[in-house]
């Protein structure tokens, strides 16, 4: 069964990418490239490797008319909760725009007041391991929301919540392909930074999917792609390899590594998959969870992909990144 799909903001890094997966997927077919900047203008404009089978260009507002069976939004937060969304139609968002239940945390977290309030609750937050789509309008989490989420959401009932530590760093590639000056070579390159400590837009994500609040602090690692958290928290129970081992046991984009094994961001960067680890502080006694994917991949694209897959009634990993070794 063929579904056809629309991308807006695909001129952008996680746009791009989702159109990589979409070319990618035997059961989608882009029908629409929405871009307001490269309106007009063929695939090769935004990549030398797209040729002429793609349709052109069109701007956000033609993409979204043309009557997909999924919309990918892939705008900037305030962007894309001002979007009227189609009726009838599966829409995965990859903004924050409707992750959070609450309306008054946009204002505090993400500077805007919500233009539709009342319509986030038609919204779910969807991250297939652990909460997946209950209807045609989903959430897709925030990159680091998904490592958090991965790390931590299966061990959240076996947790002290006032103990817990998310430590996160990530590629550039995360601000995105608009140029900003903490993302300009010349403070990125030879440079490690933390950024919004303890003031950035996906803690209240992570709060709201792990039923506590955490201590969250990013960083910007100078790489292109990938993300890495290492979460340190207190244990209540000592059970936690056996919830994470039930939790990913026939999942096919998450892996739980052996006992000892610690993710690397070269195993999962151009990837849709995850890697988690369990650790125990000889020290301390804590837990340390480790979760690293790709922020454009799992953190984003594919796990754009792979919620249309559930919503839309295909199989799940269609069109994802999952195989090979690569270097
Ligand atoms: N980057 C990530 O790792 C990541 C991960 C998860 C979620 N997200 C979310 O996905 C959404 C899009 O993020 P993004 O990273 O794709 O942002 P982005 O690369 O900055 O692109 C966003 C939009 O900016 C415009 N744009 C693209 N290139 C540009 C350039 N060189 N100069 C000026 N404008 C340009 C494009 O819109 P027009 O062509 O229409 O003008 C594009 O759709 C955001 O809500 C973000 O939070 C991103």
């Amino acid at each position: 069964m063929l579904s056809t799909a629309a991308i807006l903001g695909c001129a952008g890094y996680a746009g791009q990418e989702t159109l990589d997966r979409v070319l990618a997927h035997p059961e989608l077919e882009p029908i629409a490239l929405g871009s307001d900047s490269l309106a007009g203008q063929a695939g090769s404009a935004l990549d030398l490797r797209l040729d002429g089978d793609l349709p052109a260009f069109v701007s956000n507002e033609e993409a979204l008319a043309a009557g997909a069976d999924v919309v990918f939004l892939c705008l900037g937060h305030e962007e894309a909760a001002a979007t009227p969304i189609p009726r009838d139609t599966v829409v995965i968002d990859l903004s924050g725009a409707h992750r959070l239940k609450e309306p008054a945390l946009y204002p505090e977290w993400y500077g805007f007041e919500h233009p539709q309030p009342a319509g986030l609750d038609a919204w779910s937050y969807a991250l297939p391991e652990l909460f997946p789509p209950a209807g045609p309008l989903i959430a897709n989490p925030g990159c680091y929301a998904t490592a958090a989420l991965l790390a931590l959401g299966p061990l959240a009932e076996a947790l002290n919540p006032v103990s817990a530590v998310v430590d996160a760093k990530s590629g550039v590639s995360g601000a995105g392909r608009e140029p900003k000056a903490f993302s300009h070579a010349g403070f990125v390159l030879e440079n490690l930074s933390a950024y919004r400590v303890g003031a950035h837009q996906h803690a209240p994500e992570i709060a709201q999917g792990l039923g506590f609040s955490v201590c969250f602090v990013p960083h910007l690692l100078p790489i292109r792609r990938g993300l890495l958290v290492t979460c340190y928290a207190q244990a209540t129970d000592d059970d936690l390899r056996d919830r994470l081992e039930d939790a990913y046991a026939t999942a096919p984009a998450v892996r739980l590594l052996p006992e000892g094994a610690s993710p690397e961001l070269a195993r999962v960067q151009g990837t849709d998959g995850a890697e988690v680890a369990l650790f125990e502080d000889r020290a301390t006694g804590r837990a340390i969870v480790l979760c690293a994917l790709d922020n454009l991949g799992k953190g984003a694209a594919g796990q754009a992909v792979q919620n249309a897959n559930l919503a839309l009634g295909h199989e799940e990993t269609l069109g994802l990144r999952l195989q090979g070794v690569l270097v």
